[in-house]
């Protein structure tokens, strides 16, 4: 049954209240995108959050609070420089990091010891969170790596059998999702989102940008993400359209091209780079649903909002190209580096999504048809969207947490790449943990 979508009044926020302190999901509209709320003190509830997306527990979790204060009992202590930009800005579209507090729940922050708050400045977020009477755990409510949902509709057609309530805002003004800058010695840009980094260097100077960093320390930085299913190409010169394939365009400015779109969508007739951020999302959804063998999209202006509408055109992109691979992570998020790096040096790859399911680990050493229910379900999640041709598997771990003998490491990996294998994939063991280290090492 899908979640009943309501209106945001009165009763519907008494509702979602409810729901959310008896530790159910709420889906609700802040300016950036649609969040998918849960009690961040909560840690069962915040698990739902990661069952429902099909998201890695390595995936932290931004939280969402309404009152100035919850930052000094959710960070360890606050900064001057987040200090001036709280002050200046929130609530607004900006996700500050800084250490977190032992109150933060492990699950919230991905083990990590910061945690990512942000104060949203839709009134209706505001008033949810605050009705909760407690931060609101939240990432955007779309299935991991699918487009970011901006109408409550694109909630409900995607996840709304998963969760307990809807709460239909309208669409969402800014479009994209928030800024997450990391405050440190260098503060540092990890998603390029709503609040521009003119803005931001204005108080704080210059900012160091990392979105697409070869050592990520948050998931919007990985090369795959917010995309639809159907392939994405950004125009570069002139479109050579094979016969018989069916295209979209997403233009900025209604530009004019010699092809017959089936679909075309303009985000900004006048140009406005704020209006076209409010639309992408939304309009990518209505080209993805509209059955096209290929979007084309134009390129946008690398200036304020038009850096983030790039940001996620490329990360679109690059998937569908081809050079694509699935790692199949059974260890944990300390190798996600090596191993990135070792695929594309090795095979040629371009764009590496890496599936962290250390529950694979456990069940490798208990037994096959465990292992393939696991497996399964990672490389359902991530073939179906990409059409990946290349699946890794990633070294093992025993249940207790130490290393296994190199041996038995192997023996189970090859189980596993069998199996894939014969469901028709192109699978190889490219590597162990080893003492603590990560072995390149190819298995055939
Ligand atoms: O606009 C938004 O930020 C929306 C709305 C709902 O608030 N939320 C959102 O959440 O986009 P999500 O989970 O889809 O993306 C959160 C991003 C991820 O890239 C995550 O890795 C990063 O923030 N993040 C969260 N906590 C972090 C931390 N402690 N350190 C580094 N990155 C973190
Ligand atoms: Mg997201």
């Amino acid at each position: 049954m899908t979640a009943e979508i309501l209106k945001p009044n009165k009763e519907t926020l008494k509702r979602a209240a409810e729901i959310i302190k008896r530790g159910g999901l709420v889906a609700f509209p802040t300016e950036t995108v649609y969040g998918l709320g849960a009690d961040a003190f909560n840690p069962k509830a915040v698990a739902k959050i990661f069952d429902v997306k099909n998201r890695s527990r390595f995936d932290p979790l931004i939280v969402h609070i309404a009152d100035f204060k919850d930052v000094e009992r959710l960070w360890h202590r606050v900064d001057e420089k987040a200090k001036l930009l709280m002050e200046k800005f929130w609530p607004c579209s900006l996700t500050l990091v800084l250490p977190k507090s032992d109150i933060v729940p492990d699950i919230v922050t991905a083990g990590l010891e910061t945690v990512a708050i942000r104060m949203p400045s839709h009134p209706v977020a505001l008033e949810f969170i605050k009705m909760t009477g407690v931060p609101i755990a939240a990432p955007s409510a779309n299935p991991f790596g699918y487009i970011s949902p901006t109408e409550a509709i694109h909630v409900a057609e995607k996840i709304g059998d998963k969760i307990d309530l809807i709460i239909d805002g309208g669409k969402c003004s800014v479009g994209v999702e928030s800024t997450v800058l990391e405050i440190s010695e260098e503060p540092t840009v990890l998603r390029l989102g709503g609040m521009t980094i003119e803005e931001l260097e204005k108080v704080i100077g210059k900012l160091k940008i990392s979105t697409l960093s070869k050592k990520p320390r948050s998931p919007g930085q990985f090369s795959r993400h917010y995309s639809p299913w159907t392939p994405l190409k950004i125009i570069k010169g002139k479109i050579d359209l094979p016969k018989g394939i069916k295209a979209g365009l997403l233009t900025f400015k209604n530009s004019k091209y010699d092809i017959p779109f089936e679909k075309i969508e303009v985000l900004s007739y006048k140009g406005d780079l704020i209006e076209a951020a409010s639309n992408f999302f939304s309009y990518l959804h209505k080209l993805d649903s509209a059955g096209l063998d290929i979007i084309y999209a134009e390129p946008v202006p690398e200036i304020g909002l038009g850096r983030a509408i790039m940001d996620r055109l490329r990360k679109a992109e690059g998937i569908k190209m081809g050079k694509f691979a699935t790692a199949i992570n059974c260890i944990d998020g300390r190798v996600q580096i090596p191993v990135i790096e070792c695929i594309k040096n090795n095979y040629g790859v371009n764009y590496v999504d890496m599936i962290t399911a250390p529950g694979v680990n456990k069940i490798l050493a208990e037994g096959e048809h465990i292992i393939m229910e696991l497996i399964k379900r990672c490389i359902g999640i991530s073939v179906n969207f990409h059409g990946s041709k290349l699946i890794t598997i990633v070294g093992h771990y025993d249940c207790a947490g130490n290393p296994t003998d190199k041996e038995t490491q192997l023996k189970h990996i090859l189980t596993a790449i069998k199996m894939v294998s014969s469901w028709g994939f192109n699978a190889k063991v490219i590597g162990l943990w080893v003492n603590e280290d990560w072995e390149v090492c190819e298995v055939e």
